[in-house]
Order: C-alpha cells, then structure tokens, then sequence
C-alpha cells in the first residue's frame, strides 16, 4: 500500500493533537503518530490525548484552550453540530475545502459525511472514521452456559434478562458512567421509534411529549432495572463509576451478559484484550434496530491562529489519507470513513459494521454529536438526571420538550 505523499515541513516545528483517545482507547492513535513521526521527523508531536470517554473531560479543557486564544494544533471533534454549531459558528476554525481539493476528498468520502462536516460555504474538519452506536455485545460462551441467545427486541431483552436473574446473573446489563446510560438511551429511543421517528425527534416533528416517544422512557426505564444501577440495588457496583471499558470487562468476567456501546468495544476487546471476534466476543444491532446504522464520526480539523500550520496539515493529510485510515481504523474497531478502504485487512467486526453501513438505513447519534445541536446535547443529562430521580416517564419528556422549544430544535 502506497504511504501518502509527505510535505516538506520545516524543522523544530511542535504538532499538539488534542483527544479523548488515551489508555485502552490509545493504541490506533499512536499508530497514526507514529506514521507520522517516521514521515515528519522534524516535528515534535505532543499526543495530548486525556481519558474520559465520548470527550466528557477533554471538551472542557479545549473550550478553555479555545478561549483564552490557545487552541491545541488539532483536536478530535465529532462530525455534525458538535463542531459546526461550536467553533465554526465562533469563527475559529480554518476552512479546509482547498484541502479536500488538492488532495482529491471530495470525492473519496460519502457526499452525505461531507455534509455533516459542512456550513457557511466551507468544509471544516477531515473524518478518521465511520463508528456504530447502536450494537449489543456479548460473550458467545456466556450466554451458551446460561442458555440464552442474543435478544433481537426489547421486549426480548427484558425476557432474556429475567431468565439471567432466575440463574443468578444478578445485573444482566452492564452499564458505567453517566454517558454510557445516555448511549444506551439512543438505542433503545431508535428501537421503539423505528428510523422515521428517530429523525422526527431531531428534526422537531416529534414532540417529546407525543405519547410515542414517552414511550421510550417506559422502555428505557425496563431495560435501566437490570443494569448495575443503584435502582437495581446493587450499589457495591454501581455503574456510575465504571468506564466503558470496565462495563464491557463485566461481560469479560461473567457477571453480566450485555453491553449496549459503540463498536470502540470491538477495539478494546480484540486489540486491549486480545480477543478474537465472533469468536471469544459477538455483537448484533442492538435489540430492535437491526436494519438502522446509528452513526458517528471523529474528525479532525484545524484551528484558526496555530503556530505550526504546515506541521498540522501534514497530521490532517495523512488523517484523511487511504493508508492513515487503514492503519488507524483496524485498530480502533471502526471502519474507514473512506469510500476505498481496504476491507481485508479488517477483522470480522469491521467488515460486518462496514457491510451494514454499505446496506442500512443510516440515522444519526445523539449522543455522538450528529443528530442534534450541541446546546441541546449538553442538557440532555439534564432530562436523564431529571428521569432517573423519579423513574417518570412524563416528567422526562416534558423537560426534554423544553430544552428543544429552548433551543428551538428542528428550526
Ligand atoms: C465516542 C468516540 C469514539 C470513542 C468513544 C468512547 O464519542 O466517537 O471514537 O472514543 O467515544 O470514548
């Protein structure tokens, strides 16, 4: 496979890459820096990465970076609002339509991803990646000892796990800090509204309060009953403490049978845990959404005013290169967000999530920055919080409806 062509960069120039890939979740990153330090070795690269799954720690520092006039040289951003309705609207990031030209993007990403990375005339950041949201993950061996199978619905679900309990798996469903229970919210929200509905919320021709999407709370708070939740009494391991991965290593350690989280859990299970897919781990859409592809997508852009824009234009080329994309994704256990990837070098996770990708229908993550303006994300703990004080379903739909009349969502 070819390298993709190097720029020549003057010496001693710094490249600070900011982003939430650390720890377990570093490993496809430092590939990609280190691709990029055998092709700049002038360049000293300061992987600036900070743990906190989704960027919850992350995007506070970089608001502050970003505020007092210092951005880092490049930082991960999701594609959508979360980046377009941000530092685009503020006038802080650089316009890299010339770099999708010169180096030929316009037509090697899917036409619909580059729009959710444009506004205002320009195209503002370069995908590293297509990610699933919408998958349950599960041991095969596990569930053969307990004598269960994947469940395909949610009222599936909800019978699979009373037959857990009844053989002593006490919290079937493994949850960990508070985003995991929002990421597990959208999928069971795209389960009981179906593709249609799901755009319908986002787009304000759903009412929260319409009694389809209530709906979704009375099943979110069914499902919520068997996860390691105080609400399921198990407060020695209670999920608000847990990581992504310390939920998905539950399932590990047979003391739950699921996990609902993106396909960054096929990266952690086979490039951390070394486990093989379909084989020591299996997956399927989470439970009635098979057919839909909740994506996202990380990207990268370019801040306004940086010191060594060469050195960070070089990092973005070699982002949205074929060969930066093939080296990072197979790690990472997402697929490439270009339309030339080479699948064979994928393992059986990826090329199941890129068949479906290639064959669903596509909606997009609320929680991962795509489906909503980031002021309404940013409440959306709110109206969980607000929920699981209470359990009440009304009470939740009702708040949500006010942030998005707030925020005038859909408009
Ligand atoms: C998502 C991100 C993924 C993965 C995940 C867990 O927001 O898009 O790439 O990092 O968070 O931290």
């Amino acid at each position: 496979m070819a390298l993709c062509s190097a720029i020549s960069v003057p010496a001693q120039q710094k490249l600070e890459i900011f982003s939430w890939w650390a720890g377990d979740e570093g490993p496809a990153l430092q590939a990609l820096v280190e691709q990029y330090t055998r092709m700049y070795p002038g360049v000293t690269v300061d992987n600036a990465a900070m743990t906190g799954g989704a960027g919850v720690n992350v995007r506070a520092l970089l608001k502050t970076r970003m505020l007092v006039g210092d951005p880092p040289d490049s930082f991960q951003v999701h594609a959508g609002q979360e980046l377009i309705g941000t530092w685009v609207a503020a006038n802080r990031m650089e316009d890299l339509t010339p770099l999708y030209k010169s180096e030929g993007w316009m037509t090697r990403f899917p036409r619909a991803l580059i729009s959710f990375l444009s506004s205002r005339g320009g195209i503002w950041s370069v995908p590293a990646d297509i990610q699933r949201s919408n998958v349950i993950w599960y041991i095969p061996a596990n569930l053969k000892d307990w004598g269960v199978a994947p469940p395909r619905t949610w009222d599936e679900f909800l019978a699979t796990c009373k037959v857990l309990q009844d053989k002593g798996v006490e919290t079937p469903l493994a949850v960990g800090e508070s985003w995991t229970v929002n990421h597990l919210w959208e999928s069971v929200a795209l389960g009981v509204l179906g593709p249609d509905n799901w755009a319908a919320l986002w787009s304000g021709k759903l009412k929260f309060t319409d009694p389809r999407a209530v709906r979704v709370w009375d099943m979110f708070g069914q499902v919520l009953a068997y996860a390691n939740t105080e609400s399921a009494g198990y407060r020695e391991a209670d999920g608000s403490g847990l990581s992504w991965q310390q939920a998905a290593d539950r399932l590990v350690k047979g003391d739950a049978a699921f996990t609902i989280m993106g396909d960054w859990t096929a990266g952690y299970m086979a490039t951390t845990l070394k486990l093989t897919p379909g084989v020591d781990f299996g997956w399927a859409p989470s439970p009635s959404t098979s057919g839909v592809f909740l994506m996202l997508s990380d990207s990268f852009g370019l801040p306004k005013g940086i010191k060594d824009r060469t050195a960070a234009i070089g990092w973005l080329k070699l982002l949205g290169s074929q060969n930066g994309q093939d080296m990072f994704n197979p790690l990472n256990g997402s697929i490439a967000a270009r339309l030339d990837s080479d699948l064979s070098i994928y393992n059986a996770y990826s090329q199941s999530a890129a068949k479906d990708w290639r064959s669903n229908r596509i909606a997009g993550s609320l929680v991962h920055g795509v489906a909503a303006p980031e002021s309404f994300t940013s409440q959306f703990s709110a109206v969980m919080d607000i929920f699981l004080a209470a359990k009440d379903s009304r009470a939740a739909a009702n708040a949500a409806q006010a942030i998005a009349d707030q925020v005038g969502l859909g408009k």
